[in-house]
């Protein structure tokens, strides 16, 4: 069943540029089956008119907080307990700055105080506000308090710049939406997931490492989180939040996360091992800094404990899901691997393609079990780790 039909969704649109996409996002939410009723800032109502959501909707549109018209109608409290799901897109920085300080001073502020419904933010603007240390304080504040976030995008933006702060488009957000209701395929079942590069050290400064950047590992954390896993997030060094909700713990060696495995696999139901860990380590660890004297340098290398093998190797073992990354013949080294180290599934890609993989927003995968397949073709990380949940939750049951 459509897990939007007949869902209360209050729409707030808040002052940038893509408030005209939420003009469309309210006619697919609406095709979706949901009820939708719009509340728009001062400043959303600078670049779209009221009328048009009032059209779009067939409801009155929301403007003021202290309107004793609108309070004669449907007042802010009833709204307030009216939504479903409180989706705000565009949420410009402002309007995350005034949640991240509880403020009551408009309609739409009023109203995220006001609910009991989750509330989700789609934000959108120009990438140094994005990347501004106020912006990340108060994304990490509403993080903390529950509030879900919807992207934002990488790519071009109205401004002319190309970078992180664009509104996801609409048919993500309809998903994305559809996904906080959807059915929780997980619930009750414990998950942990590796994520990230491992660094191994040569010296007191020097390391040798990976590209990771532990998006994929972290979008299945988030994802196993939404079907109402419990979960735990084993992750190396790598600049990302912390999904909401998921338990965190940091390493940083292939040893540390050996230990931090073993440590919390106990009654796991499902292990996803999506790290990119060193398979090969110094011997010994300089203690002093190795000064550029001789020529030449070896460096002496040996073998980490391979994590993923050895949680499979328990009994009772979790479902145990691995990731390959190959540059050829994926399928093939894929359904190697998966037999070899006694997996019940494994995500392939092949990072020769440019584009997906380490380092950037995109993937796409061959996931592989004993007897069947899927193709999971080039999408966001975040999309991808939501099919990748879905086809687990499957095969576990
Ligand atoms: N893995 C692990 N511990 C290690 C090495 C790998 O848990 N020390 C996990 C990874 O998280 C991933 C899978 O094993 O899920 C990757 O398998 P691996 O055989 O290490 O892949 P490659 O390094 O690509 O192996 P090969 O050299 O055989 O291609």
């Amino acid at each position: 069943m459509n897990p939007l039909l007949g869902k209360h969704i209050l729409l707030g649109v808040s002052g940038g540029i893509a408030a005209y996409k939420a003009a469309e996002l309210v006619r697919r939410l609406r095709d979706a089956g949901a009820d939708v009723r719009v509340v728009m800032t001062r400043g959303a109502q600078a670049f779209v008119t009221p009328l048009t959501f009032q059209a779009l909707s067939t409801h009155p549109v929301h403007t003021d907080l202290l309107d004793p018209a609108a309070e004669a109608g449907m007042g802010h409290i009833e709204l307030a307990r009216w939504a479903d799901l409180v989706l705000i897109a565009p949420a410009s920085a402002n309007l995350i700055a005034r949640l991240a300080q509880g403020r009551g001073d408009d309609l739409l502020s009023t109203l995220c105080l006001a609910t009991e419904a989750p509330i989700a933010l789609a934000p959108a603007m120009n990438r140094v506000m994005w990347a501004d240390a106020a912006t990340r304080h108060n994304i990490s504040t509403v993080r903390e308090r529950g509030i879900r976030l919807f992207g934002p995008a990488e790519g071009e933006q109205a401004c002319g710049e190309t970078g992180a702060g664009r509104m996801l488009e609409v048919p993500e957000l309809v998903e994305r939406a559809a996904g906080v209701f959807a059915h929780q395929a997980l619930a009750g079942r414990r998950v942990l997931v590796t994520a990230g590069p491992t660094r191994e050290a040569i010296d007191p400064v020097r390391y040798l490492s990976n590209r990771s950047s532990g998006r994929m590992g972290f979008a299945v954390a988030e994802a196993a989180r939404e079907a109402g896993a419990a979960v735990t997030l084993i992750a190396g060094p790598v600049h990302l939040h912390t999904p909401p909700g998921v338990k965190r713990v940091d390493v940083i060696s292939a040893a540390d996360m050996f230990a931090a495995v073993s440590n919390a696999v106990a009654n796991t139901d499902i292990f996803i091992a999506s790290a990119a860990v060193a398979d090969y380590r110094p011997a010994a660890i300089a203690s002093d800094k190795i000064k550029k004297t001789a020529r030449t340098l070896s460096l002496e290398l040996e073998r980490t404990e391979d994590i993923l093998a050895h949680v499979a190797a328990r009994d009772p073992k979790p479902f145990c899901v691995g990731f390959a990354a190959e540059t050829r013949d994926v399928a093939g080294y894929a359904r190697d691997k998966l037999a070899r180290k006694g997996l019940d599934m494994i995500a392939a890609n092949d990072v020769s393609q440019p584009g997906i993989g380490f380092d950037s927003e995109e993937n796409a995968l061959q996931v592989l079990w004993a007897d069947g397949e899927a193709a999971l073709p080039r999408a966001r990380k975040s999309v991808l780790a939501r099919q990748l949940v879905a086809l687990i939750a499957e095969r576990l049951t």
